[in-house]
């Protein structure tokens, strides 16, 4: 279904009843890398899983995509929607960065949170240049460049070698990202601000997890992420890299299972 949502079309899978779970996926993929949860959670509960703006069959993104905008985005969605209840948001990686910003500015619509493979702090001036240096090359050139090479970053050695319709999907996703889209969110990416002051005041239940083979947001920065929530839950998900309800959606839909009945 699609949804106009600050004047702009907005894809959103919206299927099953009960309480709304929400997923919000990484970058530059689409709300396609949450099927496997889709199809789990979907007799129990009501899953929302939209593009957000500019990927997937969202058409359209700003010049900047902000965190922040992205929020806003997901809120009005809702209204949208209709779901006046508190949600449980699941984001990966910038999907996570966008969950950290839906906690500062809509905390009330929060039920619970559940943090994958994503990290609480900013860019480094590094990170920055080298977002930069992408968004130029994508603009110019397209995106195959980052569909030759960011399978390598997002996905464990094992899911590489052994999973080849899984890194085929992958790179279908990225192939897919408008290169406008592309550049809007690594700008916005590069603009986030540091949200590690955030984390004491997370007061919903909380699920962190990460991929154990996570090269982009390490265990360790994801433990330390976890240690600074009050009461967080952290899982690491074996036999995965930063893509985990991908790489092992068993082990990811178990854990979100367990938190989801309030027994992680
Ligand atoms: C993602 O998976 O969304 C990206 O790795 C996030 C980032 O580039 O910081």
């Amino acid at each position: 279904m699609t949804v106009l949502i600050h004047g702009s079309p907005i894809a959103v899978d919206d299927v099953g009843r009960g309480e709304p779970i929400v997923f919000l996926h990484a970058f530059p993929l689409n709300r396609r890398m949450w099927q496997a949860q889709t199809a789990a959670l979907a007799g129990t509960h009501r899953v929302l899983a939209p593009d957000l703006r500019g990927f997937g069959d969202s058409v359209g993104s700003p010049p900047v995509a902000t965190m922040d905008a992205y929020a806003d985005d997901v809120a009005a969605l809702l209204d949208a929607l209709d779901v006046r209840e508190p949600v449980t948001l699941c984001g990966l990686s910038m999907g996570g960065y966008v969950a950290l910003a839906f906690f500062a500015r809509h905390r009330d619509r929060l039920s619970r949170l559940i943090l994958c493979d994503t990290r609480a702090d900013a860019d480094t001036p590094e990170k920055i240049a080298g977002r930069n240096t992408t968004a130029q090359e994508v603009l110019q050139n397209g995106a195959e460049s980052l569909v030759q090479k960011m399978p390598s970053s997002l996905l464990s050695e094992r899911t590489i070698a052994e999973s080849p319709n899984i890194v085929a999907a992958v790179r279908e996703m990225i192939a897919e990202a408008p290169p406008a889209s592309i550049a809007a969110a690594l700008q916005g990416m590069a603009a986030r601000p540091d949200r590690t002051d955030l984390l004491p005041q997370i007061d919903v239940p909380t699920l962190v997890l990460c991929g154990e083979e996570d090269a982009i947001s390490p265990v360790a920065v994801m433990r330390t992420l976890a240690d600074s929530i009050p009461n967080a839950i952290f899982a690491t998900i074996p036999l995965a890299g930063h893509l985990a309800p991908v790489e092992n959606a068993e082990s990811v839909n178990g854990a979100i299972r367990r938190f989801l009945d309030g027994a992680a």
